[in-house]
């Protein structure tokens, strides 16, 4: 009997153990590191963009979006159009909503952005263009708007955007409603601002097609430059990092960064996605790969190189294909949240470390 039942219970246990092995072996199979893991590593904030709408309604994004990046950045939430969709009413909930998930999840806010000449709430927009609102009202409108949302987002938020898009192509300043109005001191007037209401926030600068020497670049070197010496508090550049593999990859990535660096200012890649014309396939889906491994390895090369945004991580919510027609498959995991070439690619590259 005894010899009968050892053999049973031990073919019982050891079922028993296969099972439970299996099943754990299926669960705790040694995943891979996330993207942020490897980052922190590399004392590197990996981020990405985040939709609210897709926050709020889609698990696997909430999953992905928690998993893989150490910071976030409102995609639309903290514009001007958003926050204050009414002069004098502001409307806070989404981004809220947004620092809320990000403190669960132990991310750091990016904040974005505090002066751009797009997304603007309609009644400035208008007003400005009616005459109703005159240079010395826009410019206390802007210091209003500037010191109430900093103030709001006090202690929340390491890195602002204080001007966004101010330059053009050749280097010369956006014939925007801010340079018409109010000439070219409202830069140096907008970072004062945000300093005075967060002194901690690192106060930057950002812009597209930045990411090599050229005039555009050069202008933001200059006046970063400028206003530094001033005592204006700019503190950082933002490349934003929207490439599409058809231009060919920017020349002289790490050299540019490495000349803000050396004024002493900290740099980050602030909105990186790489689009391409439809239909995706291998030869171009490398390409991409490629290009997120660039620009990845000149921020790791670069010591003040401290975050590396994607304009976010999947191409089921990217906003290429409404705004550059045919084009898209920009982001690091497909429609289905399936990794591309480029999602190993930037695991390597931050696992290799800087
Ligand atoms: C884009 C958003 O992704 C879109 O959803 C929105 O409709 C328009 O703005 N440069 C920037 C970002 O600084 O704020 C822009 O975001 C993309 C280009």
């Amino acid at each position: 009997m005894t010899r009968l039942r050892t053999p049973l219970a031990a073919v019982a246990l050891l079922s028993a153990t296969l099972m439970v092995t299996g099943t754990q072996a299926a669960s705790a199979a040694p995943e891979k590191p996330s993207l942020r893991q490897l980052a922190g590593r590399a004392d590197l904030l990996v981020g990405t963009a985040v939709d609210m709408s897709a926050l709020a309604d889609d698990t696997a994004y909430r999953k992905t979006t928690a998993k893989d990046f150490s910071s976030v950045t409102a995609e639309n939430v903290m514009k001007w159009e958003a926050v204050e969709p009414e002069r004098g009413v502001y409307d806070w909930s989404k981004a809220d909503d947004l620092i809320r998930f990000a403190r669960d999840n132990g991310q750091a806010v990016r904040g974005h952005t505090l002066l751009w000449h797009s997304q603007l709430p309609q009644w400035l927009t208008s007003g400005v263009a009616d005459g109703s609102i005159d240079s010395d009202e826009l410019r206390g409108i802007l210091k209003n708007h500037i010191t109430t949302q900093v103030k709001h987002f006090k202690g929340k938020i390491y890195q602002w955007d204080v001007v966004n898009e101010v330059f053009n192509e050749d280097g010369t300043l956006r014939e925007s409603i801010w340079l018409q109005k109010l000439g070219p001191s409202y830069i140096a007037d907008a970072f004062r601002w945000a300093h005075a209401a967060d002194p901690k926030a690192k106060l930057f600068v950002n812009d597209y097609n930045v990411e090599g020497i050229n005039a555009k670049s050069t202008a933001y070197y200059e006046l970063a430059k400028q206003l530094r010496a001033e005592g204006v508090p700019v503190q950082g550049f933002g490349i934003q990092g929207h490439l599409g593999i058809q231009y060919g990859f920017p020349g002289d990535v790490a050299a540019n960064l490495k000349r803000f660096d050396d004024l002493g200012m900290e740099t980050a890649f602030t909105e990186v996605d790489v689009r391409m014309i439809l239909p995706a396939d291998d030869t171009k889906l490398a390409r991409q790969a490629d290009d997120y491994r660039r620009l990845l390895d000149a921020c790791l090369a670069t010591a003040g190189c401290k975050s590396f945004t994607v304009w976010g991580h999947t191409d089921k919510y990217s906003w290429i294909p409404g705004v550059f027609s045919g084009e898209g498959a920009a982001n690091l995991l497909d429609e289905n949240y399936a990794p591309k070439p480029a999602y190993v690619a930037v695991r390597e590259e931050l696992a290799s470390g800087r």
